[in-house]
């Protein structure tokens, strides 16, 4: 459930009549519900209840700093991979204290920051990195709390480029090897063994993998006890599907009850690292009709959002629901709705029925999570706007990117 609907033949975020949000901020634009954010990401805690729980939202899903500090204050913790993104939860009120800290590639100025900061923990994916952390925390006279984040080389059943949990991907530590990885980290002065984590893939719409993935993680949690690793968490990572055209995917409530009926019995606190289930119905991108262009096998729809905006599409053949701010009754055509950008790959839905006229207003739905994070300058193009509404309020909670900061930082040779 979303706070994107129609209110007398109108689309509407929350209270806000999206055309006006469109006229007072121009277009293209991104638009946010601080009512759905909140209630999906109330959904994950009220989820697991009274068992130990963190909820770390992935911060890559959507890192505007009012998104952020939206969850900051519901208590919050966040999942990142960059040190960029611990600046972001730090300066949006999160608690470093509540931040796990995944990715394959961590610097060693990524570490240092991170200790300073005082995470929560880091989640370690290679021996290399764990030795490496090890050397900063000693230089630093810190100890660094770690988890070893193993592959359990479960299928999770979703597109290439988004699958992490497979022995192929360059994702965390093989199982057959976590448990020598496990026994060398408890003899580092530097590091603390504090979890196990996970993270298979994204938009996952099946139970199934990640309980099969449960179930490999507590086997091996098992076996490292038997040789006096004690593990206190286990952070079952992100992935939660969303719907995007017509899947049903589980909801936070049947997902964290099917993990807790594992759990039973154990003294194991529980991560979530949702990025996708709290943002990407919590958002929509708004975009404006230019011109219609009409052949004779096709009709385009050349609007002023492009991938360079959303490249969910173009990067991973992603359908996202296209609909009109304000319907127009009568006949509907098909029509590929494409960007300005100068590629073929540039479009933003492809053969989608639609009563439309030129300077009409779109909203691709669904766009909250991965699709800012995600924007670049191609073809020089400014970034959008993102606006936040709360009730009948709503909020710039980032301007338009000006043309001259398209060159910002660049300099002409002497
Ligand atoms: N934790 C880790 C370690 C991750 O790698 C990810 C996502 C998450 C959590 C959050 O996963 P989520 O709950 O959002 O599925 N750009 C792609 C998605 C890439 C996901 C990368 N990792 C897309 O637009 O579909």
């Amino acid at each position: 459930m979303d706070h994107f609907l129609y209110q007398q033949d109108e689309l509407h975020a929350e209270q806000c009549a999206v055309a006006e949000l469109a006229n007072t901020y121009g277009t293209p634009l991104y638009i946010y519900s601080r009512a759905t954010l909140e209630r999906h990401w109330h959904a994950f805690d009220n989820a697991v209840a009274d068992h130990p729980h963190m909820i770390c939202y992935a911060v890559k899903a959507n890192s505007n700093l009012a998104v952020l500090n939206v969850l900051a204050r519901l208590g919050s913790g966040f999942d990142i991979v960059s040190g960029g993104e611990l600046a972001r939860v730090l300066e949006a009120g999160g608690e470093a204290s509540k931040v796990v800290f995944s990715g394959v590639g961590k610097t060693v100025a990524e570490m240092e920051m991170a200790l300073e900061a005082g995470i929560y923990c880091f989640n370690v994916e290679s021996a290399a990195e764990l030795e490496q952390l090890n050397e900063v925390a000693l230089r630093l006279g810190k100890v660094a709390p770690v988890s070893l984040r193993v592959n359990p080389d479960v299928d999770a059943g979703t597109h290439p480029y988004i699958s992490t949990g497979l022995k192929e991907n360059k994702f965390g530590i093989a199982m057959e090897e976590a448990e020598a990885i496990f026994l060398r980290a408890n003899t580092l002065a530097g590091l603390a063994v504090k979890g196990a984590d996970c993270h298979i893939g994204s938009q996952l719409t099946e139970l199934q993998p990640f309980l099969d993935a449960m179930d490999r993680m507590l086997a091996l949690i098992d076996r490292l006890a038997e040789q006096g690793v004690k593990i206190a968490h286990l952070d079952v990572g992100g992935g939660l599907g969303v719907t995007y055209d017509g899947e049903q995917p589980p909801e936070p409530s049947a997902y964290a009850s099917a993990l807790l009926a594992k759990l039973a019995g154990r003294d194991l606190k529980l991560i979530f690292e949702p990025g996708r289930a709290i943002a990407a119905n919590a958002g929509i991108f708004v975009t404006q009709v230019l011109y219609l262009k009409e052949n004779a096998d096709k009709n385009f729809a050349l609007v002023d959002g492009a991938m360079n905006d959303l490249i969910r599409p173009s990067l991973y053949s992603a359908w996202q629901k296209i609909i009109p701010v304000v319907p127009r009754p009568g006949e509907t055509r098909h029509y590929d709705v494409v960007g300005p950008v100068c590629e073929t790959g540039d479009f933003l839905g492809k053969d989608r029925a639609l009563n439309i006229a030129a300077n009409d207003l779109l909203a691709v739905r669904s766009s909250g999570a991965y699709g800012f994070t995600m924007a670049s300058n191609y073809n020089s193009r400014p970034r959008a706007a993102e606006v936040m509404v709360d009730g009948d309020r709503h909020y710039l909670v980032r301007e338009r990117e000006k043309i001259a900061q398209l060159w910002q930082g660049e300099q002409l040779l002497p």
